[in-house]
């Protein structure tokens, strides 16, 4: 989605849109989350989301759709398991994310209630990252078990929810009602959950993302035997239907609930007023790295049972309770080393090795540290102690460096002047078309560097290059693998294998026979096509007819390139000369040719090939030798089709209007361009008039 404009600039319109895109979204992750237990994005993002709706539908109350996401709590069960409709319904909790937010809840209720100056107590219980569960007992015993669904129907998952040890099957103690429906938390410790993974990557099969998602996997598999095999475990914190009432108090209903032989949460507390709800979030998020669980939050509510009653729901949370949530977790570990990978364009990235630490319940070794200047921005070396963060579920970012904890010695990281590929050809920061420099550095190596190899096969036989039919990254995967295709000379020699080419699975006379054709179909080329072929940087199509155009010849080329690669002053200046060619292209040209390896393929290249004389620019037409600048919108034509045309047909194309432009084409939206020329009295034609004169 397009960043956020602030909710009172939307006009209802956009409100409309906004909330429609955002319902869509949210379903869309919902399922993901709740049925494939495989969410896309982090919570944080997730609750961003929800908050926006809520925000844009407190503006606009008429717009909330009848399929709100506000409305709505969690998505719809799955087919696979029977329908349970709860007693009553599972609903959530609104979220706080400040101490604002927390001390806004508390005035909240104490105006709902019109209380005076005495403190309200509250329970605040750590918020179990896991997902939940009712249980339905009936005279003491487990009759049901349901996931939460979509709050007011679940799906039945008795059988599973039985094998879970802490979930007593018939209920300890006494006074319990005839009827009642326990809720609360299924949910993985961090060692079950690592070594759960463990086993599973051993096995070859998936692994779960964290241990909310592979407590929700383990739960809701259909053979309960599963279930069985994953130590699941369940914290009890509420109630649903209840056939009579048993407690006056949430925190007299939490001890009850112990009695009858529920786990509850141990650092679960009872405190007083709003210092008491700040006083309890930051003890929880202390305990919070040492328990060996995941809990998100802590949850508030009010303990009075009169009073929860009184307060009652707004749509789908209670105004009793709210959640309030930890900001995303950190860590602290140990930089080992900063490897470099290769990527298949050549750009090298910096991966920083971690001692293994757990964050969020899940343990990380690598981040990235994207490029050379981020390090530098860190000032990260290798065996700074370090803090980490896992922004949104999966890619776990190095946040800043502890000064303090550097080892004596610690030396600043020097990027590698060599690619690690088996050439180690120099690395080149790379440059920009305007010659200014990025961040992103790269192996030189091209066609040679076995990283970049691929990419460059890919490049090579695209359509707008040699264009070769029936060459497409598959079989190029295919025969790279196989050592066939090492550089681009080797397609125009792999008729020599078509014995063996025909003994891959699904290749047979007919596909080998048309793809040795679509080869030789382009063993004749333009010189335009071989030259973009190459995949210099900075030397796109356009680029490359100019310069194709300019030598004429592929020898005059090759020649050029030599002499431009030895920085002979004479060819620099030819080709600088040649239209809307400049340093990057230069630079970019030089450094190609001045590897050995990449003139030997270019030269082997050129032996399987019979490369076309260039169309000379031509001398007898309307716009020969004139200079156009196109501006405003074309309708017809692409800006880089009519510059190419005009170009075919002997004229030069400009970029700005002055004394020395003969033709000004001018489209809808044609500014000061336009103005000029009226100014120099220079000719001006309609897009239309163009085409009429260059006979298009
Ligand atoms: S009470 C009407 N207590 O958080 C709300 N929920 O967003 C009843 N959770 O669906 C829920 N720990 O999955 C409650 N101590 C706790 C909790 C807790 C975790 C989860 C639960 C619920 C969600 C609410």
């Amino acid at each position: 989605m397009s960043p956020a404009r602030p909710v009172p600039d939307l006009t209802e319109a956009e409100a409309v849109s906004e909330l429609t895109a955002l319902a869509d979204a949210i379903a869309a992750h919902d399922i993901r989350y709740y049925q494939q237990d495989e969410p896309a994005i982090s919570d944080a993002d997730y609750d961003a989301l929800k908050r926006r709706n809520g925000e844009i539908e407190a503006r606009f109350p008429h717009l909330v759709r009848e399929n709100s996401p506000s409305l709505r709590v969690g998505a719809a069960r799955s087919e696979q398991f029977s329908a349970v409709e709860h007693g009553v319904p599972m609903l959530s909790l609104d979220n706080a994310f400040s101490d604002d937010d927390t001390a806004e809840f508390d005035a909240r209720v104490r105006r709902f209630l019109k209380l005076g100056e005495e403190p309200v107590a509250f329970t605040a219980e750590p918020k179990i990252d896991g997902l939940s569960a009712s249980l339905r007992y009936e005279n003491g015993l487990l009759v049901r078990g349901a996931t939460r669904g979509d709050g007011r129907v679940g799906e039945d998952v008795t059988e599973n929810l039985r094998t879970l040890s802490e979930i007593p099957k018939r209920l300890a103690g006494a006074g319990w009602p005839e009827i009642i429906e326990i809720r609360g938390e299924v949910y993985l410790g961090h060692e079950e959950f690592a070594a759960l993974n463990e086993t599973a990557a051993v096995a070859g099969q998936k692994t779960y993302a964290n241990p909310r998602n592979a407590a929700a996997g383990s739960l809701r598999q259909i053979d309960p035997r599963i279930t069985a095999g994953r130590p699941l475990r369940f914290f009890a914190y509420a109630w649903g239907l209840i056939s009579a009432p048993f407690a006056q108090t949430q925190w007299e209903a939490l001890s009850k609930l112990k009695a009858w032989g529920f786990r509850t949460t141990p650092q679960s507390r009872r405190v007083h007023g709003v210092e008491g709800l700040l006083e309890a979030y930051r003890e929880m998020e202390a305990l919070r790295p040492h328990l060996g669980y995941d809990i998100d939050g802590v949850v508030y509510k009010v303990d009075r049972l009169d009073w929860q009653n009184r307060l009652g729901f707004v749509s789908r949370a209670p105004r009793w309770g709210i959640a309030r949530k930890f900001p995303a977790e950190q860590a602290r570990t140990v930089l080992e080393a900063i490897d470099i990978q290769v990527g298949r364009t050549g750009a090298l990235t910096p991966v920083a090795r971690l001692t293994p630490v757990t964050v969020g319940g899940v343990v990380v070794t690598n981040a990235t540290l994207h490029n050379a200047d981020e390090i530098a921005r860190l000032d990260v070396r290798v065996g700074d102690t370090v803090i980490l963060q896992r922004a949104g579920d999966v890619i776990p970012q190095i946040v800043s460096v502890v000064i303090e904890e550097r080892p004596q010695g610690a030396k600043p990281f020097e990027f590698p002047q060599v690619c690690p590929c088996q050439l180690h050809t120099p690395v080149v920061r790379e440059t920009t078309a305007t010659g200014a420099e990025t961040v992103v550095r790269r192996c030189s190596g091209e066609f040679a560097c076995p990283f970049q190899k691929l990419a460059h096969l890919r490049h090579f036989v695209s359509r707008r290059a040699f264009d070769i039919e029936g060459l497409g990254e598959k079989q190029l995967v295919i025969f790279t693998e196989r050592g066939w295709l090492t550089s681009p000379a080797d397609i125009f020699r792999l008729h020599e294998k078509r014995a063996e080419l025909l003994e891959i699975e699904r290749f047979g006379e007919t596909s080998v026979g048309n793809l040795l054709a679509g080869i030789e179909a382009r063993r004749t080329i333009a010189l335009d096509r071989f030259i973009y072929g190459l995949g210099v940087r900075h030397i796109g199509e356009t680029t490359a007819v100019v310069m194709a155009r300019g030598y004429g010849t592929v020898e005059a080329f090759l020649e050029a390139m030599d002499r431009v690669a030895a920085r002979d002053a004479e060819a620099i200046e030819e080709l600088d000369a040649m239209d809307q060619i400049g340093g990057a292209v230069i630079e970019a040209a030089a450094a190609y040719f001045a590897e050995d390896h990449n003139r030997a393929m270019v030269l082997d290249l050129r032996g399987e090939l019979t490369v076309l004389e260039a169309e000379k620019p031509k001398t007898d037409t309307a716009v020969a030798g004139k200079t156009v600048v196109f501006t405003g919108a074309l309708e017809r034509l692409t800006r880089d089709e009519a510059k190419a045309q005009a170009e075919r047909l002997g004229a030069k194309v400009s970029g700005s209007v002055s004394k020395k432009t003969d033709i000004v084409v001018a489209g809808p939206g044609a500014g000061s361009k336009l103005k000029t020329a009226a100014e120099l009295g220079v000719q001006v034609l309609t897009e239309d008039e163009w085409l009429e004169l260059v006979g298009g």
